[in-house]
């Protein structure tokens, strides 16, 4: 009898569109990894932003429901698909996953997994792709920050700002960072410079007085809505804004038509125009890493570059906390209720 027919997978579905106890534990046969695919055995599933806004029915890339979600995982290959080398099997590796990341086991192909530096934990390693592939993006790739130029970061507290705040203090820039008045503290202990609370403070007012009139090089804005028109025109000369996530869109747990279309409304649909971008010297970009597939060489290079920086303790994921597969619903609550500073886990 093959043993391992008998082994079951733990995953996390999200059921329905709802608030965040739709999300269920349900078992599966073990998967078979498919030709160039490795099988791996989840030690920690990274939870994104971009999963709660699926799991209210507002993120469009979402296969339909019921689905298992889920971007990134930390753990070890325990099979290998025809045509991947035998010598696979046990190495400690972090991978990239498209949807399915919330289970105890996934079979992904082996241009998405990356080997884990010795020394770097399951956890820190689901902690990485998302968070720094997309501050890599912002930042470096197509914010060209430089030094002592002045980067504003909203939700500094979340995965992609200590991220993004990391890589932008080792580029030798100045940061400013908005964040629930709560993390205020441990933000500037991780390096942020500034800090203003924009939901007790105007972000804009304070950014000029912060700047003293000149306004920042760089904005990355994930809150979206009104919050670009206001970062714009606080853009000094030659700054750009990058764009790479609507958080706003969650104004409650379930979906809100009436605030989304309220959101849409408040888009800044005609400042961006050409004559406007070219005659103030400013630049607007949107990052979607989940529309950056086609680019895994890309990736690969920037993982690469990444990996080193945590060798050189530059980049240093930090986990917020941990929730077992059975609280996954607590962990969707714990980031909406704005708990939480860095990365938060699922473990099987
Ligand atoms: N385009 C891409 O490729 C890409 C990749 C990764 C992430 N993102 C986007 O980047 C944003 C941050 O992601 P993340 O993973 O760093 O976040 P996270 O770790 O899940 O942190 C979320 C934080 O965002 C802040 N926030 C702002 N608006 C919120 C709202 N309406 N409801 C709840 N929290 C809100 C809260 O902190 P404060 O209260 O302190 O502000 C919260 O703690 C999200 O919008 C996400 O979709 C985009």
């Amino acid at each position: 009898m093959d043993n391992r027919k008998a082994i079951v997978m733990r995953q996390i579905w999200i059921t329905k569109a709802g608030p965040p106890e739709v999300l269920e534990v349900r078992e599966a046969p073990d998967p078979e990894p498919k030709s160039g695919e490795v099988r791996i055995r989840v030690e920690a599933s990274g939870v994104n932003f971009a999963d709660i806004l699926g799991r209210m029915g507002l993120y469009p890339d979402l296969p339909p429901m019921p689905v298992v979600p889920g971007y990134e995982v930390g753990g070890r290959i325990d099979a290998v698909g025809s045509g991947v080398a035998n010598d696979w099997v046990g190495r400690d590796i972090l991978a990239v996953t498209r949807f399915g990341g919330y289970a105890d086991t996934v079979c992904v192909p082996l241009i998405q997994i990356f080997v884990r530096p010795p020394g770097m934990s399951a956890s820190q390693a689901a902690a990485i792709p998302v968070n720094y592939f997309t501050a890599w993006q912002l930042v470096v790739v197509m914010g060209g920050l430089k030094r002592n130029e002045t980067v504003l970061i909203h939700s500094a507290g979340g995965g992609v700002g200590i991220a993004a705040t990391q890589i932008a203090k080792h580029i030798g820039a100045q940061v400013i960072g908005t964040a629930s008045t709560a993390k205020h503290a441990e933000l500037r202990a991780l390096g942020v410079d500034q800090l203003i609370d924009y939901r007790a403070e105007d972000f804009e007012t304070r950014t000029r007085e912060i700047t003293k009139g000149r306004g920042v090089e760089l904005i990355l804005d994930a809150v979206g809505g009104e919050s670009w028109k206001k970062g714009y025109r606080v853009l000094a000369p030659t700054g750009r804004l990058g764009m790479f996530g609507i958080s706003a869109a969650a104004s409650g747990k379930e979906r809100n038509m009436i605030g989304m279309l309220a959101l849409l409304a408040r888009m800044p649909w005609f400042q961006f125009n050409p004559l406007a971008l070219m005659n103030a010297n400013k630049g607007v970009f949107g990052v979607n890493l989940g529309h950056l597939w086609g680019e895994i060489d890309r990736q690969r290079e920037w993982a690469d570059r990444l990996l080193e920086l945590w060798g050189q303790g530059v980049v240093k994921p930090k986990i917020a906390k941990s929730f077992p597969f059975a609280e996954a619903a607590k962990a969707h609550h714990f980031i909406q209720d704005r708990q939480n500073i860095g990365k938060v886990l699922l473990v099987p």
